[in-house]
């Protein structure tokens, strides 16, 4: 191997390794017979372009809108992600998340399976809708969330990555198969559970030394954009039990402002429902340590004992 493609796969390696979920270089460009190729250049020095992989997904910054005769002959265009509009807020600025509805979630009307499915599929439509013109070159679709509409046991992450944002689906990446055997740990199954998220958008920025764009935590803004949307979803399905999936997971969601150590392992209420927050799979993917493998093992056992004890009483209250 030259040492250039040596080089190559060791920053495939780290980014792998640091739970990065676009990789840099993936697939190898053979040169079509006509030149059809003929764009790709070779990026890595000593290699010929039908050696050099081609990224997967190369982010395209939308043209800044400048006279010709502004733009220096030499000077490069800036590799901006477009912001979203929710992420144009000012840094620092203060923003009001929406409200949780007043009220216990057992004063929402009770809904059968068949209306809850309804009344999902038509609430993701309007989603859509509403949020289309937030849609760039950083979230390119709306992920609405995905499972049981009449779930028990509801998941809440943060938002979609650039896995969920190339399906429409929420935790299919690296996490997403970490989530799938936690849930299978517990008992269930991806399509017995129903999987959310606070963001319905991915929120990314242009990150200039890996020179691509790196999924980040929502700000509020973008938090606040989603929020009510998520309410909605809740108050449809109904769940007995939630687990949420890190820390702004469990601030968004029910207000808290304490840190991820402090907040798991302990229960929360939304709306009488029971919330158990828990380590983000990323971050257990990041720190797979025995010590914190048990600690999110522990977190989901409480919350499998507590759907036990209230399928057997009838109880639906958070304590
Ligand atoms: N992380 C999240 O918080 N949500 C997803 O859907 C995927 C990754």
């Amino acid at each position: 191997m030259s040492r250039a493609r040596k080089i190559a796969h060791q920053w495939l390696a780290v980014d792998e390794a640091m739970g990065a979920v676009e990789v840099p270089i993936a697939r190898r460009v053979t040169a079509g017979p006509r030149g059809r190729t003929a764009g790709a250049k070779a990026t890595v020095p000593g290699l010929a372009a039908e050696e050099v992989a081609a990224p997967v997904r190369q982010f395209i910054p939308r043209p800044v809108p400048v006279r010709p005769a502004q733009v220096p002959p030499a000077v490069e265009q800036p590799k901006i992600a477009a912001p979203s509009k929710a992420a144009s807020v000012a840094p620092g600025a203060e923003v009001a998340l929406p409200p949780i509805p007043a009220g216990s979630i057992s004063e929402e009307p009770q809904l059968t399976q068949a209306q809850k499915s309804e009344r999902l599929a038509a609430l993701a439509m309007q989603a859509e809708t509403a949020l289309a013109d937030y849609l760039g070159d950083v979230a390119t679709r709306v992920v609405f969330g995905e499972g049981d509409p009449g779930a028990q046991l509801m998941f809440i992450g943060e938002g979609p990555g650039l896995e969920e944002d190339r399906t429409g689906r929420p935790f299919v990446g690296r996490s997403g198969q970490l989530l799938d055997k936690m849930i299978v740990a517990m008992g269930f199954t991806r399509d017995r559970v129903y999987i959310g998220n606070i963001c319905k958008l991915r929120a990314a920025s242009w990150d200039a030394l890996a020179n691509r764009l790196k999924d980040r935590p929502p700000t509020a803004a973008e938090a606040a954009l989603g929020l009510p949307w998520l309410h909605q979803q809740i108050a449809i399905i109904q769940p007995r039990v939630i687990v949420t999936l890190g820390l702004p997971a469990i601030r968004y969601l029910v207000g808290v402002t304490e840190s991820m150590g402090a907040l798991r392992g302990h229960w929360h209420a939304y709306r009488g429902i029971a919330v158990m927050p828990t380590y983000h799979p990323a971050y257990l993917l990041r720190a797979y340590s025995p010590e914190n493998r048990g600690k999110v093992w522990s977190d989901l056992q409480a919350v499998v004992r507590r759907l036990k004890e209230m399928n057997e009483s009838g109880l639906d209250a958070a304590g």
